[in-house]
């Protein structure tokens, strides 16, 4: 049978607590899509157990067999467009992916990389963006935060045409783990929400 759904590609490095909401959401009809393939750049990812417990297939690619023979990271992302290739996904959907993509293999999905950064457009780029913006809130700089889902369309960190944003509250009596629960639970419903309409407008690749 030809899949007449959209193909998702997802790609983690952590928990996968956003996966999860992906996966929740395609198995109750949510999200009109298939998840293909689950890649992980690292073995630990907790993520990687989630998409075997669903049934989807995993792939692991760490970058260091590459940075331990002085091959390139743009060998890397060149091979993992490769294996990308054999799942045909017209989404790749960067779920706490911690790895910035030249591009060698941002060319292969123009317009069609998806990420989740845990900070308001322009603000907190990188990987401790929560820790950052609970630090600029207790300094009396900020008075929330928020998430936001945007394209990748070159190797800028954390920036691209956004597609959606959420602001997110931070309280007095916040820790970086409290905020972080308050932040994931935002991200998850904004994720969904983002591929949902991404899919009904633009669905499959032409
Ligand atoms: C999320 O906050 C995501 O925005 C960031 O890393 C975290 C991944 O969380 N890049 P999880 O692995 O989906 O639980």
């Amino acid at each position: 049978m030809t899949h007449s759904l959209p193909i998702l590609a997802v790609l983690i490095s952590g928990s996968g607590s956003n996966l999860q909401a992906l996966i929740d959401a395609v198995q109750d009809g949510r999200l009109k899509a298939r998840i293909a393939v689950v890649v992980s750049n690292r073995k630990a990812a907790y993520g990687l157990e989630r998409a075997a417990r669903a049934g989807i297939p995993t792939r692991y690619h760490p970058l260091k067999p590459y940075r331990d023979v002085g091959r390139e990271r743009t060998e890397y992302d060149a091979d993992l467009a490769v294996i990308l290739a054999e799942y045909a996904p017209d989404w790749v959907v960067l779920a706490g992916w911690m790895h910035i993509f030249s591009d060698a293999f941002l060319r292969h999905y123009p317009h069609r990389i998806v990420n989740l950064h845990p900070a308001l457009p322009g603000t907190f780029p990188g990987a401790r963006s929560i820790t950052d913006a609970l630090a600029a809130y207790q300094r009396g700089e900020i008075t929330q935060t928020g998430v936001m889902v945007h394209l990748v369309p070159d190797e800028r960190v954390d920036e691209g045409p956004v597609l959606a944003t959420r602001t997110v509250p931070i309280l007095p009596d916040d820790t970086q783990d409290t905020l972080a629960a308050r932040i994931h639970a935002a991200e998850h419903d904004l994720l969904l929400a983002t591929l949902r309409q991404l899919i009904e407008s633009r669905g499959k690749k032409e």
